[in-house]
């Protein structure tokens, strides 16, 4: 089997050599300012996060972005949390749920993390939870909306700093009707979080008194989406909602646009379908609506000061999937705080984390009792080559959290 663990520390990782020299330079020269060098002991290990997240494959980019947005929030605090010194250690899911139960025990036995920050698929982050759960090792979610994680199986040391999939599409069914809609085909992949959004997106359709007359779907995470286009071609409802994201969601918008249906059959999505796609997706992306917890020209300090940063340090524009790394550092920065970086301090360190208010970029984060973001969901469109927000098509969504049994 080959060993995809990779170990860095934040002082070492994804750095250039001269950072990195001048980083060792910076370091010798304070211990010769402060006269003597400080006893490791004192400083304590670092807090070791292991990052399980998918570097390959369909969702790589989503993947590599969460890691950037989480590395940059703990440079920008000297490479510290709470006080205490981070080192990371980093493993490629791929994606995969078949593998997800072993890489994430992997990195708690072996590699003996104090956190896991992971994942982006719903299928790999329901095993991560379960072992969370059974180890009671802190978890924070950065991306995937498996409905469970903050419903029947929440848990004090689970958190989310992303969304739940209801929370991005419930939203929807009100703009699109009111948009004047009435029958909608709904299109995903045939996996956990496409079951779940298209059932977020259908109870909020149907309440405002909409029909979704097929739900077209496709095993994760193929993209051969030509028969399922000829279909919505003969079906002609009033408009279509998608779930896909990475590379999935931008051959989806290439081929839909190409099919010609982009004119004469609106699309809409969940956001994910244009966030941090639009460069490769390109003219066939404009106009396309969705909705999400984000959008690229939020007019707040927060996102003004993260996107430069983001630009500055990756020479990239960052997108949700960095929104929501950063924010796992300052939920995770917020908690270790809260304990002086003694993490074994746990129950006081989870009521910080819960009782977070976060100025994000995304806007004002804070958490449900079931550890899930109550934020803003915005709707947005392609314009200028990025995702504007066109309204907040409701504020401060927080997730039913069916089944979830912490107290309030
Ligand atoms: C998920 O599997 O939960 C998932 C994956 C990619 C996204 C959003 C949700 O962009």
């Amino acid at each position: 089997m080959t060993d995809k663990i990779t170990t860095d520390t934040i002082t070492r990782s994804r750095l250039t050599r001269r950072t990195l020299l001048a980083g060792a330079g910076g370091l010798g020269a304070a211990g010769l300012v402060s006269g003597f060098p400080r006893p490791a002991i004192a400083q304590g290990a670092p807090y070791k996060v292991g990052l399980m997240l998918p570097y390959t494959g369909t969702f790589a980019k989503l993947g590599q972005f969460i890691d950037n947005g989480m590395r940059l929030y703990v440079e920008q605090k000297g490479g510290k949390l709470g006080g205490r010194a981070i080192s990371f250690v980093t493993v490629d899911d791929e994606s995969k749920p078949e593998n997800a139960t072993d890489n994430v025990n992997r990195l708690i036995a072996r590699e003996k993390v104090d956190a896991v920050v992971g994942t982006v698929h719903s299928g790999v982050a329901m095993a991560m939870v379960k072992v969370a759960r059974d180890t009671n090792t802190m978890l924070i979610i950065p991306n995937a909306g498996a409905n469970d994680a903050t419903g029947p199986l929440c848990a004090p040391n689970v958190f989310r700093t992303s969304f739940s999939n209801w929370q991005p599409n419930f939203p929807m069914g009100k703009v699109m009707y009111d948009a004047g809609h009435r029958n909608v085909v709904t299109i995903t992949w045939r996996y956990a979080a496409g079951a779940e959004q298209m059932g977020g997106f259908k109870e909020g359709f149907a309440k405002a008194g909409g029909k979704v007359v097929e739900e077209l779907t496709l095993p994760f995470p193929e993209v051969e989406f030509q028969a399922l286009i000829t279909r919505i071609a003969q079906l002609k409802p009033d408009a279509v909602h998608a779930f896909f994201a990475g590379g999935g969601a931008v051959k989806f918008v290439k081929d839909y646009a190409a099919a010609g249906l982009g004119k004469t059959i609106p699309l809409y999505g969940a956001g994910f379908l244009t966030d941090g796609t639009i460069p490769a997706q390109g003219e066939a992306a404009n106009g396309i609506r969705t909705t999400l917890h984000y959008a690229d020209n939020l007019d707040n300090p927060a996102n003004k000061a993260f996107l430069a940063a983001f630009k500055q340090k990756f020479s990239a524009d960052g997108d949700i999937y960095a929104v929501q790394g950063y924010d796992s550092g300052a939920l995770l920065d917020i908690g270790l705080g809260a304990v002086g970086g003694d993490a074994a301090a746990r129950d006081k360190m989870v009521a910080a984390m819960a009782a977070a208010k976060i100025d994000s970029p995304r806007g004002p984060l804070s958490f449900s009792k079931a550890h899930n973001p109550i934020q803003n969901i915005y709707l947005r469109e392609v314009r200028n080559g990025r995702n504007e927000m066109v309204s907040i098509a409701q504020a401060n969504v927080e997730d039913p959290a069916r089944g979830c049994r912490l107290p309030a």
